[in-house]
């Protein structure tokens, strides 16, 4: 009996090891990898970031993971990140193709796409829609003044009570983006933008969230009724809407004379016609929906963050003011030339940015090929994660690497400066698509907002809480804030 008992223990350790996965030779280090689970228990499911941190101290700034039987290596601080995506781009520059969110995403769209020719083709004709939209034109400028209009409009009904800003930013920078790409805005109440937004914003959140890893590490898992369903229903619902908006342009346009992305991408389809190019409509559905998301949690939760701050260091919040009523006097709007002329409010924003650390740890990469870095060989297919987080407060790149000050991006005259850590759209050619429409929308909306208005932390809302909310991007936690019309208007 006893001895049967000692085989099956051993039988059963054996399958174990069978499954315990192994560094490849040369390999990054890392903590020891348990078998089935990897690293998973080395970070925490609800907020890893701390875990990253420790890790990297251990391990140095090349270091390795298992999430499950998968490797990933997690890269850090500048010098080795800008070696990574810049300097070694051709190698690092893939997506992982075998994760929840590729399912979710059914492998179409921009963002996950794979380093190759269906990608390059996709982003270059992007980035030329969204600049012949008047990306650094006027008309860009226009859509984003009308949207503020709303902004206001908003505010201007709770001047003197408590208001939550979270949705009235959330739908701000998706009306935004909807433009762009479908030509019209919804009213902040419109069925069609509150579902979109909980969809996304609960996407958002499980991406990165527990159930998520057990989806990547444990693939027999994928098919159970688990809290990661619910991704697969809001993605489905996502699709259902952008379907309908697209039906609704085939019917309503006029081949070559584009209203908005949409019609763009339907005349560059006719152009293609099926040559075999990678355009399709399924594409555009996903790269719609892409950037719409991609647009929409980032520029949002920015602002946020931001208005956060600035409520609670109320000097900083005077001193913006002062230096928008000098320049803008006699204006009637901001254009985004006027940030030449306020080195204070853009050392302010780009501040807020550092700190909101909005996507901490990128889109995750891939290796295309088997290479190397910092002496480390990494194998083709290994994920790569930036962990943005390591750079945006890394010590000796910031005068202030871990307190809110917008003296890090002020020179000893007083002049904006940006240091080369700056990376909150991250770098190389993978770096963020919409970099130029997020800083637009961040400077006119905060210098509009605060001309305008005063921002004040509510009495009775105890100590403000700076800990953001965990997920693909870092969100702070819901707020009151009150606003006061200023006396200069
Ligand atoms: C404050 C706002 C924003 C921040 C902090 C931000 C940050 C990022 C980051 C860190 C990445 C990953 C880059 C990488 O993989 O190395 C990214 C990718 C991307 N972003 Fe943004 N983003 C913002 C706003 C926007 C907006 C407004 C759009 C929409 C036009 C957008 C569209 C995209 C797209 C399409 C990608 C994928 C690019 C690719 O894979 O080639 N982003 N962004």
């Amino acid at each position: 009996m006893f001895a049967t008992i000692i085989l099956l223990w051993l039988c059963v350790w054996f399958i174990i090891l069978q499954f315990k996965s192994k560094r490849p030779k040369n390999f990054p280090p890392g903590p020891p990898i348990l078998p089935v689970l990897g690293n998973i228990l080395n970070l925490s499911l609800e907020n890893p970031l701390k875990d990253f941190e420790k890790l990297r101290k251990s391990y140095g700034n090349v270091y390795s993971l298992f999430i499950g039987p998968k490797p990933a290596v997690v890269i850090n601080g500048m010098n080795v990140i800008k070696e990574a995506l810049m300097t070694k781009a051709n190698d690092f520059s893939g997506r992982p193709q075998d994760l929840f969110v590729n399912d979710i995403t059914k492998r179409k769209g921009v963002i996950l796409a794979d380093y190759g020719p269906s990608w390059r083709e996709h982003r270059r004709f992007a980035l030329m829609t969204l600049r012949n939209f008047g990306l650094g034109k006027n008309s860009m400028e226009e859509r984003i003044h009308g949207e503020i209009k709303h902004i206001i409009n908003t505010l201007e009904k709770s001047i003197g009570k408590s208001l939550t800003p979270q949705v009235m930013f959330h739908n701000a920078a998706s009306n935004i983006i909807c433009q762009v790409l479908f030509g019209t805005r919804y009213e902040y109440d419109d069925e069609f933008i509150r579902v979109i937004v909980r969809c996304f914003t609960e996407n958002a959140k499980i991406t990165n969230g527990p159930w998520t890893m057990l989806y990547d590490s444990v693939p027999i898992v994928r098919k159970l009724p688990l809290p990661f369903t619910k991704a697969f229903k809001n993605a489905e619902t996502c699709q259902s809407l952008a379907n309908r908006l697209v039906t609704e342009h085939k019917k309503t346009r006029v081949p070559g004379e584009p209203r908005d992305f949409v019609d763009c991408y339907l005349d560059e389809l006719d152009k293609r016609g099926s040559d075999g190019s990678s355009f399709s409509e399924e594409q555009l559905i996903m790269y719609a929906l892409d950037l719409h998301f991609a647009g929409t949690d980032t520029t949002s939760n920015t602002l946020l963050t931001g208005f956060l701050y600035l409520m609670t260091n109320p000097h900083i919040q005077e001193r913006c003011q002062q230096e928008i009523d000098k320049v803008l006097e006699g204006k009637e709007w901001v254009g985004f030339d006027d940030r030449h002329n306020m080195p204070y409010v853009q050392a302010v924003i780009h501040e807020v940015q550092r700190i909101a650390n909005t996507v901490p740890l990128s889109v995750f990469h891939c290796t295309t090929k088997d290479t190397e870095l910092m002496g480390y060989s990494i194998p083709k297919g290994t994920m790569i994660i930036p962990n943005l987080t390591s750079v945006l407060n890394e010590e000796g790149q910031w005068k202030f690497p871990h307190e809110f000050n917008p003296e890090n991006f002020l020179n000893d005259q007083g002049e904006f400066v940006k240091p080369e850590a700056f990376m909150p759209f991250s770098a190389g050619p993978r770096m963020c698509l919409g970099e130029g429409l997020a800083r637009m929308e961040l400077f006119l909306i905060t210098v509009t907002l605060l001309r305008k208005f005063k921002f004040i932390w509510p009495e009775d809302a105890g100590e403000p809480d700076y800990t953001p909310v965990y997920g693909v991007t870092l969100t702070p936690k819901p707020y009151y804030m009150k606003v006061q019309l200023r006396a200069t208007q």
